[in-house]
């Protein structure tokens, strides 16, 4: 991709680029055994991945099931704090898809640090543009995929799911 484009791509409301519904499948079947995960943390009435969503995660309190959770990129430090005090009030577990970042970032370090399965994929993923947005076409970074549990796991598993 051409530094233009990719500047473009980039800029176009990186709040509100979708998973691709494959990668969500895959990623429950690799870490639930199951097609699809319970809830999103993460969306707009129309983008939903999950059956059950939440309007806004920072107020409404998530008591089980298995979420999956892709953040607008502008607030991913508030979504990963957010998420680890929800796991402390009775939902199990919490799949977060994010850019990978550099030590620096504090949410990533805690990411690292205390994921139960870390995923990586073997190329960048090809996110959904937003109605209106650029042609969808591969991310010009790599992604990641931590999944964290309510119960903390004394090692850690590292997985690759290739799509
Ligand atoms: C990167 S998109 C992910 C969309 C979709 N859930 C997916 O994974 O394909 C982030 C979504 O979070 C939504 N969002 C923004 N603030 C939110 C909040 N406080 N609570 C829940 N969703 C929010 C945005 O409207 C946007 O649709």
């Amino acid at each position: 991709m051409k530094n233009a484009e990719k500047a473009a791509a980039l800029s176009y409301d990186r709040q509100a680029w979708c998973t691709p519904p494959e990668v969500v499948k895959g990623l429950a079947q690799t870490l639930l055994g199951k097609d699809s995960f319970d809830g999103d943390a993460a969306s707009s009435p129309d983008n939903a991945v999950a059956a059950q969503r939440v309007d806004n995660f920072f107020t409404e309190d998530i008591v089980s099931g298995h979420w999956f959770l892709n953040p607008p990129y502008d607030e991913i430090q508030e979504f990963v704090d957010r998420a680890f005090q929800q796991l402390g009030k009775g939902m199990h577990s919490i799949t977060i898809l994010v850019p990978v970042r550099s030590k620096e970032e504090h949410w990533w370090k805690e990411l690292q640090e205390k994921a139960h399965t870390v995923v990586s994929f073997p190329h960048h993923l090809s996110f959904i543009p937003p109605a209106g947005g650029p042609p969808r076409r591969q991310a010009p970074f790599p992604s990641v995929a931590f999944h964290l549990r309510s119960r903390p796991s004394r090692s850690q598993i590292r997985r690759s799911l290739a799509l």
